[in-house]
């Protein structure tokens, strides 16, 4: 993949939640152009249209007009399965509710993550590890969801994103559970991804603190943008 240049674009996308009186306008013409290789906050507040937009640039949803290119393919072309396939190559999703397997322990959550994504047998166990080390949960490797506190889950959720080295990654409030200590390490180990090791990451939040470490911040209102602001981060 090269380095430089547009991974995701849109043009005018609306997302229209059901019709006639009930008819929820959840994003209405949003057009925006992201450059590879950057970390990219999505700000507004509750309501806004931050994880309806996400879900539609990751190709978990459909707009209801408009268009998604992502890496050069219009996503609206792919079949649902080749959008699946393509989104199993490129993307991984922390979401929102972190959608953790309750049976599994955060060591074989993570190792799920590159089941599903198909990555080689053999890489599973250096990558889960290195996963697991990189937000601190390495002592809590055996336990279960349910023996975690939320924070921990959390980790355990970007940990199973990152381990897949996708392309880009959509963090719905990745550090909404997090103190600001821990806020502050996750956003560093985001920076480093982007740095490093070329990953795109889009991320939401309601914390004004890490706003300067993005390269982009977009605000959402009322399912449109406000003009973006360029920040510079350190
Ligand atoms: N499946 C759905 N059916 C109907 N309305 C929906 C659906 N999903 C979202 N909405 C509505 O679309 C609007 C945007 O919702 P969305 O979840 O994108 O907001 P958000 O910015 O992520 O909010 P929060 O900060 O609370 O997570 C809201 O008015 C919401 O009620
Ligand atoms: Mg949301």
């Amino acid at each position: 993949m090269e380095l430089s240049g547009s991974i995701l674009q849109t043009n005018d996308i609306i997302r229209t939640f059901g019709s006639g009186k009930k008819a929820v306008h959840a994003l209405r013409g949003i057009n925006m152009n992201i450059q590879k290789n950057s970390l990219i906050i999505l700000k507004g507040r509750s309501g806004s249209g931050k994880t309806t937009l996400m879900n539609v640039l990751g190709g978990l949803d459909q707009p209801t007009e408009g268009t998604v290119t992502f890496l050069e393919q219009d996503l609206s072309q792919l079949s649902q399965r080749e959008i699946d396939e393509f989104r199993k190559k490129h993307v991984s999703f922390i979401f929102q509710a972190f959608a953790l397997l309750p049976m599994l322990s955060a060591y074989e959550n993570v190792e799920y993550g590159l089941r599903v994504s198909e990555i080689p047998s053999e890489e599973w166990e250096k990558r889960v590890k290195e996963a697991l080390d990189s937000v601190g949960l390495t002592k809590r490797a055996k336990h279960r969801p349910s023996e975690l506190s939320g924070g921990e889950q959390q980790r355990v959720a970007i940990a199973r994103a990152i381990a897949k080295r996708p392309s880009l990654i959509f963090a719905d409030e990745p550090t909404a559970e997090l103190d600001s200590k821990r806020t502050f390490q996750i956003m560093r180990l985001f920076r480093s991804l982007v740095d490093k090791q070329n990953m795109t990451i889009i991320l939401t939040t309601h914390d004004p603190s890490v706003l300067h470490m993005a390269d982009h911040i977009f605000e959402l209102e009322d399912g449109m943008l406000l003009d973006s602001e360029v920040a510079l981060h350190v």
